[in-house]
C-alpha cells in the first residue's frame, strides 16, 4: 500500500545517493533523522499480517514432544528429530510475550563498528539485540557490551569455537554464554540440515552447566512469513540475513529501533577499507552468487526506511 511501498526506484535512487555523495549528505541525514512514529506503527500493523514475533520467534514445548520428527524449513527432503534435550530447552511460553519498549538497538556485525564509539549510546537503549554471538568485551568502546537477545547459528560452534574439539573451546563457550545471564538465546535450528549435531552440543552443555540463558528456537513458519512481508513491498530477497529478520521482528516491541553495524559493503565512503565482520577475519562473499543473502539489497531497503523516519541507522561515529 501507498505508505510503505518501496518501490525499486526508490531503492535506486537512494543507491545513487551512496555511491555518489561524499559522507557529509549520508552524515546530513542522520543529524537531520526524526523518528516517523505514524509510519512505524503502519509498518507493524502491515508486519502483523505475515507474522506475530510474540509468536514466531519461537515455538514452545506445547508445539512438540520428545521423538517428534519434523521437516527443515529450507530443505523440506530432510528431517529432524526432536530430542529430549531439544525439547527441555523449549520455552513454556514466548520469550518475548508482553515484552514493550521505547528503544531498541539491533547491532549487526560489520567492521564498519571499529573506531564507532557506538558503545555507550548501543548500551543505552532499554533493549539490545545482537546477532551471532558477537564477541563484546574487547570491543566494548565501539558495540557496547548489553546484550538482551542474542542469535546463534549453529555454525557458529565451527568458526568460533573450534567445532567444540578441545575442553578450552568448550569452556570459552560456556563462559560467553554465562556472561548473557537470562538473555534469550535464539537459535534458528530448524532452517537447513547441517548444524544439528552442533546444537545438540549446544543444548547438552546448557544443560550440563545449568546456564540461565533462555533458549528460543525460531517457529517453522518465521523465514516464510518474513520474506512474503519484504516481498509484498517489493523487496526480493530469497534468504533475509540475520540482521533483516531481527528489525522485522522487533517492529513488534519496540517503537524506536536504531541500527547499527549494517554495512554490507568492502569500503567506507571516504574509500577507506571495512572489515565484513568487525571481530574477525571472514571475508566478503556477498557480492557472489554464492551467498544466499543479498545484505546490498536489503541495506538499501533500511537505507530508505531510515529517511523516512521507520527506523533510525547509524553508520558513522557516535559522539
Ligand atoms: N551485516 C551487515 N554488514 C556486514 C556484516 C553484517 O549489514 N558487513 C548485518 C547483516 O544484516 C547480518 C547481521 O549484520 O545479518 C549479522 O552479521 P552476520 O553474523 O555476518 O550475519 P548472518 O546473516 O548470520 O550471516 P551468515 O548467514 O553468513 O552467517
Amino acid at each position: 500500500d501507498g505508505e510503505l511501498s518501496l518501490s525499486r526506484s526508490m531503492i535506486n535512487s537512494s543507491d545513487k545517493i551512496i555511491r555518489k555523495s561524499g559522507s557529509s549528505i549520508f552524515h546530513h541525514a542522520v543529524e537531520g533523522w526524526k523518528i516517523n512514529s505514524s509510519l512505524v506503527m503502519e509498518i507493524r500493523k502491515n508486519i502483523l499480517r505475515f507474522l506475530d514475533a510474540e509468536r514466531d520467534v519461537s515455538v514452545v514445548k506445547s508445539s512438540f514432544k520428545p521423538g517428534d520428527v519434523i521437516h527443515y524449513v529450507l530443505d523440506r527432503r530432510r528431517t529432524l528429530n526432536i530430542s529430549q534435550d531439544l525439547h527441555s530447552l523449549l520455552p513454556e511460553v514466548s520469550p518475548m510475550k508482553n515484552r514493550r519498549f521505547k528503544t531498541c538497538a539491533v547491532v549487526g556485525n560489520s567492521g564498519i563498528l571499529l573506531d564507532s564509539g557506538c558503545g555507550r549510546e548501543i548500551d543505552s537503549h532499554d533493549f539490545v539485540i545482537r546477532c551471532n554471538l558477537a564477541p563484546v568485551v574487547e570491543f566494548a568502546a565501539d558495540v557496547g557490551t548489553k546484550s538482551d537477545f542474542i542469535t546463534m547459528n549453529p555454525s557458529v560452534v565451527q568458526r568460533a569455537f573450534g567445532g567444540f574439539q578441545n575442553e578450552t573451546d568448550r569452556e570459552k563457550f560456556v563462559h560467553r554464554l554465562s556472561m548473557l545471564n537470562e538473555s534469550v538465546l535464539w537459535i534458528p535450528a530448524f532452517m537447513v540440515k547441517g548444524g544439528e549435531k552442533h546444537v545438540e552440543w549446544v543444548n547438552a552443555l546448557i544443560l550440563k552447566n545449568k546456564l540461565k540463558v533462555r533458549t528460543a528456537y525460531p517457529s517453522l513458519r518465521l523465514i516464510h512469513a518474513v520474506r512474503g512481508y519484504w516481498l509484498t513491498n517489493k523487496v526480493h530477497i530469497k534468504r533475509p540475513s540475520t540482521g533483516l529478520l531481527m528489525y522485522t521482528l522487533a517492529t513488534r516491541f519496540c517503537d524506536e529501533i536504531h541500527l547499527y553495524g549494517f554495512w554490507p559493503f568492502p569500503k567506507d565512503l571516504h574509500g577507506k577499507p571495512v572489515k565484513y565482520h568487525y571481530y574477525d577475519d571472514l571475508k566478503y562473499q556477498y557480492f557472489s552468487n554464492a551467498s544466499p543473502h543479498r545484505m546490498p539489497l536489503e541495506f538499501k531497503t533500511l537505507y530508505v526506511l531510515h529517511n523516512r523516519g521507520a527506523l533510525k541507522l547509524t553508520t558513522g561515529k557516535c559522539i
